[in-house]
């Protein structure tokens, strides 16, 4: 029930229609504090019309709306206080709940329309960044949120795997390299032998020749470069999926930048059918003067295509094969440019849908105030912090519940889920320091937090042993009004997350519901016999409920006992 149009359509029907529903509907506010009620309407709006005082508006609105749905309807000033019916609220929500389970707050707005996000993305042959994890994990909850409320998410990892730095990393293997090293440690190994290569360039700029021809050989299909660009993204793709395995997260699709290869002849043709290609010192570009934009290079000087190209030839790719409704790229804001002038490009070339791709940019995380980089040498290695957030984890379980039998499938899920919900929690463009000591803390604005309070909540579900009947759910009990508000707010909030492709505003709304729990539980004595116990269950069995599913759409798991 929306009780905010309720309101709304009191207000429009007392004034005799004087007042459009939308009007009325967009001025109500929603109190401070809650001796307010828990809608006001401001009567200003009216003071022109009505040619009246708002306050004295205020006064005879209370008087000709009809109360009796309301708890009471006061003004105060210039303002019209209503207080919702605690009892008819209650009933409804905690019903709606309980019967609804996993599906409470499922929407139809996507009509099966399906979305490609393009996620995680990194490069081969380097480590998985922090930024990578970022998107990874932003890009698995829109995919979440996608699905509850009627899309089709498809998840698209566009590996980095293509490219002059290829050439770069064949020529450095052939010269420094062995077998037994990269399948002892793969990324590392192929890590150093790059930088390598790129210190020693500058005294021998004949190693970048040499590179530049590597690549050339792979681009023509020669057998020895290809053999190794494959073994290449095959180690590499292993440990990168051993980190996704950690997280929980699985894609849909790996195809990278390389699939796009035998595609580029048709983007090519296409633009020149347009027009819009322009010879530049010998490259070929695409003038984007006209948006405001840097122009896009299409082809180099040697022939060899770039990112952009590959992207254009994606973007045309998931058209075709999903004919998506929306195409998503969560990736970080340091490519904003690059996505404005893909979107041009695609605008250039005829295609009307490139209004349907959207950049998901999002900022950057620091360590100790530090940007973090492969070159400075400021890399966190994302294995490493999450094998330290489970260790971290599990010293607190131990402390806390020492008995705890699947004490290691439970720090697991509470030290990754304490990443994943330190990352969500943040508006995706705010830049965050990350501190591994604040992430995993069970107190304060944290996943464990969540965690704990929805493991409580089972917990006194456990101890008080009974089926929770849905039939005899009022609870008028003023301490569980906030919780029960919020029980009451979940699936406008999921609505309002995907509009927004914000998780933060479900992680957000996962702290309020458990902190208005925990401070009803401090209140409000749940497990004793009286004609209100069952009411009481209710709303513990909605919260854990709720808790759960909004941790799921986070992509974080909700043990019952830590
Ligand atoms: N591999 C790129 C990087 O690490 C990200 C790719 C993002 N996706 C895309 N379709 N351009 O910077």
């Amino acid at each position: 029930m929306d009780y905010k149009k309720q309101v709304a359509e009191s207000i429009v029907t007392a004034l005799d229609g004087q007042l459009e529903l939308q009007v009325a509907y967009d001025k109500i506010e929603i109190p401070k504090a809650s001796n307010l009620g828990d809608f006001a309407f401001p009567t200003f709006v009216l003071a022109k019309t009505l040619h009246k005082a708002p306050q004295m508006i205020a006064q005879e609105l209370v008087e000709s709306i009809d109360q009796d749905v309301y708890e009471k309807v006061e003004a105060a000033g210039p303002y019209v206080n209503f207080f919702l019916d605690k009892s008819a609220f209650s009933q409804e929500v905690l019903q709606a709940v309980l019967n609804q389970a996993d599906h409470y707050g499922d929407a139809t707005v996507g009509q099966n329309g399906k979305v490609p996000i393009d996620m995680s993305s990194p490069n081969i042959a380097k480590p998985i960044s922090m930024g990578h994890l970022r998107s990874t994990v932003i890009g698995n909850s829109l995919a979440n949120l996608l699905a509850k409320t009627g899309y089709q998410p498809v998840k698209i990892n566009h590996l980095g795997d293509w490219g002059t730095q290829f050439g770069k990393l064949i020529e450095a293997y052939k010269l420094w390299g062995s077998e037994e090293e990269v399948k002892a440690d793969p990324i590392n190994k192929l890590l150093e032998y790059y930088v390598r290569f790129h210190k020693e360039d500058k005294a021998h700029p004949e190693l970048d020749d040499e590179a530049r021809k590597w690549f050339k050989k792979l681009e023509d299909g020669d057998e020895e470069a290809t053999k190794l660009w494959q073994w290449f993204r095959s180690v590499s793709l292993q440990s990168f999926k051993h980190i996704y395995d950690k997280l929980g997260i699985t894609f849909d699709s790996y195809k990278g930048e390389a699939f796009y290869n035998d595609k580029m002849d048709e983007v090519v043709q296409i633009l020149e059918d347009h027009n819009l290609l322009k010879e530049s010192q010998g490259a070929e570009i695409v003038d984007l003067d006209k948006y405001n934009l840097n122009p896009a290079l299409i082809k180099k000087t040697d022939g060899a295509t770039l990112y952009i190209t590959r992207d254009l030839a994606a973007a045309i790719y998931r058209k075709r094969t999903y004919d998506f409704v929306q195409s998503l790229y969560v990736v970080g804001a340091e490519q904003i440019n690059h996505f404005k002038q893909l979107k041009a490009v695609l605008k250039e070339m005829g295609f009307d849908w490139s209004d349907d791709v959207h950049h998901i940019p999002f900022g950057l995380i620091t360590l100790n105030g530090k940007k973090l980089s492969t070159r400075s040498g400021r890399v966190v290695l994302l294995d490493k912090v999450l094998d330290d957030a489970i260790d971290l984890a599990k010293q607190q379980i131990q402390s806390k519940n020492p008995d705890l039998k699947n004490a290691d499938e439970v720090a697991h899920e509470v030290g990754v889920g304490a990443v994943i919900f330190h990352d969500l929690k943040n508006e995706r463009m705010n830049s965050f320091d990350f501190d591994l000591s604040e992430v995993v803390r069970f107190e304060g604005e944290t996943g464990p937090y969540v965690q704990y309070t929805r493991a409580r909540a089972e917990s006194i579900l456990r101890k008080a042993n009974k089926q929770v009947a849905t039939d005899d759910v009022v609870l008028a009990d003023p301490n569980a009004w906030e919780t029960l508000k919020y029980l009451q707010a979940f699936p406008e909030t999921i609505l309002r997350a995907v509009n927004e492709y914000e998780p933060s505003v479900i992680a957000k709304y996962a702290l309020h519901l458990a902190k208005s729990f925990n401070q009803y539980y401090a209140n409000s004595k749940v497990l004793v016999e009286d004609d209100q116990l069952n009411a009481r269950l209710a709303l513990v069995q909605s919260v854990s409920s709720v808790l759960k599913n909004a941790l799921a759409l986070l992509g974080v798991k909700a043990p019952s006992e830590m």
